[in-house]
């Protein structure tokens, strides 16, 4: 039976890794894998926005909700503020979908260097909450203009969305090494860390098996950069988890590489795939953005719709191809958009599952 996905490629370099991680998709779905995936695309971001005054319809959630998930590229251009494209498109996916896990994955790739001088084999998912903790818009400014002007911003943290986070985190451990660093900063956050903390190790206690504990997050951010390699799973709150991914994601060799899940882990709403990269305007148009944070994106989004080997076969035809030296120009190499994924493409075939 097929599966339906929503795509949106949004801006910039968004639309050409989205199209790299298509081709892989249609590469293997040749009528013996099982692999049956209808696409429907959405033409929504920056220039949709510029013709409706918005990011997406107003029933966009409406007409999302029943594909089995979203493949989303980037948004955001420079001559739009940053807050709207978040705040219009992005968030109310990951919100209106409950898509309460922000899985972000990272592996140092043979053939990929690390910017540290001895990284070890890095290999750290970073559990993030999707939906509620530092992003909200609970709060407000007055006086604005004035002396007395005011700014304040709460911080939502909630027993129910704490628990299955973390919960997550603890199961996937458990398929891993077992070993979960919960993200804290309960010296300087003295209510809702705390929380956070206490509700993990209350969790904790139903995973025996799995080796727990908390760190602040400052001195976490440098143990990822001093010795990475202790660490399995690492469970934040919204920023927390926001921060810390985007170190796993550079120590282990750039952004262009890594990819992220927003799961609802009860299927009740589409998940959405997505590299964590965005729009690059930078170097948008000229065919050399790296798609395989993309393409790890595509793997992840198998992985969830039940083709595991599928998203094995993906993962490993990416590193041979990295080991092979094929290269866009981020990671030090000379190849094209197009060139990485003829050769990812060309090695699915090799890749043992
Ligand atoms: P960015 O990730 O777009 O770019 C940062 C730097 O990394 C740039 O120098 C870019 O050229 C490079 N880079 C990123 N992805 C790459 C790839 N696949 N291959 C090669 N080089 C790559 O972040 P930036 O510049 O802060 O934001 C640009 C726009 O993207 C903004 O409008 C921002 O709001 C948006 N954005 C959207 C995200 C999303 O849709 N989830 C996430 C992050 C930023
Ligand atoms: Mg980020």
């Amino acid at each position: 039976m097929s599966q339906r996905i929503a795509v949106i490629a949004g801006d910039g370099i968004g639309v050409e890794v989205i199209a790299a991680g298509r081709q892989v998709l249609d590469a293997l779905s040749d009528g013996q894998s099982g692999l049956e995936l209808q696409y429907t695309a959405f033409p929504w971001g920056t220039a949709y926005y510029h013709e409706h005054g918005r990011y997406m319809p107003e029933d966009g959630l409406q007409q999302l909700k029943d594909f089995d998930a979203i493949y989303f590229g980037a948004v955001g251009a420079p001559d739009v503020p940053d807050a709207l494209s978040l705040w219009q498109l992005l968030i109310p996916m990951r919100r209106g979908f409950d898509q309460y896990v922000n899985l972000r994955p990272t592996r140092l790739l043979r053939g990929v260097s690390s910017p540290l001088a001895n990284p070890g084999d890095i290999d750290v998912v970073v559990v993030r909450e999707n939906t509620e903790g530092e992003y909200s818009d609970v709060g407000g400014r007055i006086f604005s203009g004035t002396e007395r002007e005011i700014a304040i911003q709460e911080s939502i943290f909630t027993r129910q969305g704490v628990e299955r986070v973390v919960r997550y985190a603890f199961e996937l451990a458990r398929t891993r090494r077992k070993r979960v660093t919960g993200a804290t900063k309960s010296n300087g956050i003295r209510v809702t860390m705390p929380f956070f903390d206490e509700v993990l190790f209350a969790v904790a206690k139903e995973y025996p098996d799995v080796q727990v504990s908390v760190m602040h997050a400052d001195a976490l951010a440098a143990q990822l950069v001093l010795r990475p390699t202790r660490f399995d799973v690492i469970v934040g709150s919204n920023l927390l988890g926001d921060i810390l991914s985007e170190i796993t994601a550079a120590i282990t060799g750039a952004i262009g590489i890594a990819p992220s899940a927003n799961l609802d882990p009860e299927r009740r709403h589409p998940s959405m795939f997505e590299p964590i990269h965005g729009s690059a305007p930078d170097i948008a148009g000229q065919g050399i953005a790296n798609p395989i944070g993309a393409i790890w994106a595509a793997a992840l989004m198998l992985d969830h719709l039940g083709h595991p080997a599928e998203a094995a076969r993906i993962i490993a035809a990416i590193e041979a191809t990295t080991a092979a030296g094929d290269l866009t120009p981020d990671l030090g190499g000379h190849a094209t958009t197009q060139q990485v994924t003829d050769a990812i493409i060309a090695r699915l075939s090799h890749a043992l599952v």
